[in-house]
């Protein structure tokens, strides 16, 4: 092994560059190999020219692990099999992307991606014949056979963040304050960034909930003397008859979040206040436990490629940097909250989190 690419793909979040640091730092120094940055996830092998940077450990300068996004860029469309063209019609580039891997001589690629993107470079990997190492990446937490993702911890520190500035303009003018959390299938931001800043009501995607339980809820910390409640709600949650909020054409977000707040005002005749946190998550400075788990990824998965253990993801479980098959990873969405600590939490707390047993 003497060469080989990293490429960040799917949705950006904080902990990224720490990744690519981490990766070019070990490679460089440790086992003197050539690193290429690959831009723009796939897209930088598919195109061409091709679209790379050489790396080295004076290239992040002392600095840019410590900022959020991702230095080479990356993309969450254009899957390589079904590449979307401009006319419309879809084609399998997947041989461009060989060609590329070919052109510039990579022996292994690490891939810093979701359950998703891992999935498909993966494949893209075994057409080549080229051997790839992941890294789990996601703000919302749900790949298989790690327990942490990069970008995650980041994420629920500024939903914390956000609750701790609410709550007190939540007491002052007597209002529940519904926040609106990222999480289009995943509960995890939502549940874990509201056990953290107080929320007394808790919606995710997978516990089914009721317009009553809500506003008993409420009414229930209304009731004890408290004049405000915060409630926390993730994008993927429906109304409670099962329908999606249509949302504005302009964006993706913003829909449950308003419609909660109308209801509870509605049920709880309560002054509402609904605010969207949205990219906001995604961005901002890693958190210290997302800049630890980017940096032992990153050093665990150039090892992996130097002992030729590939098809392989990096992964965090029991205090310990690990690494599982990939083909136990890509099989979709990791479960949340798998030993209830969460739930149980919650109850502990008095947090309706839906219509689940306490
Ligand atoms: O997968 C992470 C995530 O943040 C989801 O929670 C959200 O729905 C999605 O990415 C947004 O992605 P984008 O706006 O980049 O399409």
């Amino acid at each position: 092994i003497g060469r080989i690419g990293v490429l960040t793909s799917g949705g950006d979040c904080a902990g990224l560059n720490a990744v690519i640091r981490a990766v070019t730092a070990r490679a460089v120094n440790h086992y003197g190999l050539q690193v290429y940055g690959i831009l723009d996830g796939t897209l930088g092998l598919m195109e061409r020219p091709l679209r790379y940077v050489e790396l080295a450990p004076s290239t992040f300068d002392g600095r840019i692990f410590r900022e959020g996004g991702t230095v080479l860029g990356t993309t969450n469309k254009g899957d390589p099999f079904r590449f979307p063209m401009a006319d419309g019609s879809v084609r399998d580039r997947s041989q461009d992307f060989g060609d590329g891997v070919r052109e510039l001589g990579l022996d292994a690629l690490v891939v810093i991606g979701g359950d998703g993107s891992m999935s498909i470079v993966s494949r893209l990997c075994h057409a080549v014949g080229v051997g790839m190492v992941g890294v789990p990446k996601t703000i919302d937490n749900d790949v298989h056979g790690t327990d942490f993702s990069i970008g995650h911890a980041t994420a629920v520190g500024v939903v914390t963040d956000a609750m701790d500035r609410l709550q007190p303009t939540a007491a002052s003018h007597h209002r529940v304050m519904i926040v609106e959390v990222m999480g289009r299938d995943a509960g995890y931001i939502a549940m874990q960034g509201g056990i953290a800043g107080g929320a007394d009501v808790v919606l995710v995607p997978e516990i089914p909930y009721s317009m009553d339980g809500v506003a008993t809820a409420i009414r229930k910390v209304l009731d004890r003397g408290r004049t405000h409640a915060l409630v926390v709600v993730a994008e993927g949650v429906k109304r409670d008859d099962g329908t999606v909020v249509h949302l504005p054409a302009s964006t993706r977000y913003g829909g449950i979040g308003h419609w909660l707040g109308e209801r509870i005002a509605d049920t709880t005749h309560t002054e509402t206040r609904v605010t969207i946190l949205g990219h906001v998550q995604r961005g901002g400075s890693p958190s210290p436990q997302d800049r630890l788990l980017a940096s032992a990824f990153g050093v665990h998965a150039v090892d992996l490629v130097m002992r030729g253990q590939l098809d392989r993801m990096v992964a965090w479980r029991n205090l310990s940097v690990v690494d599982v098959p990939l083909s136990e990873v890509t099989i979709g969405a990791r479960p949340l909250d798998p030993n209830g600590t969460l739930a149980t939490t919650a109850h502990g707390l008095g947090i309706y989190i839906g219509d689940t047993e306490a």
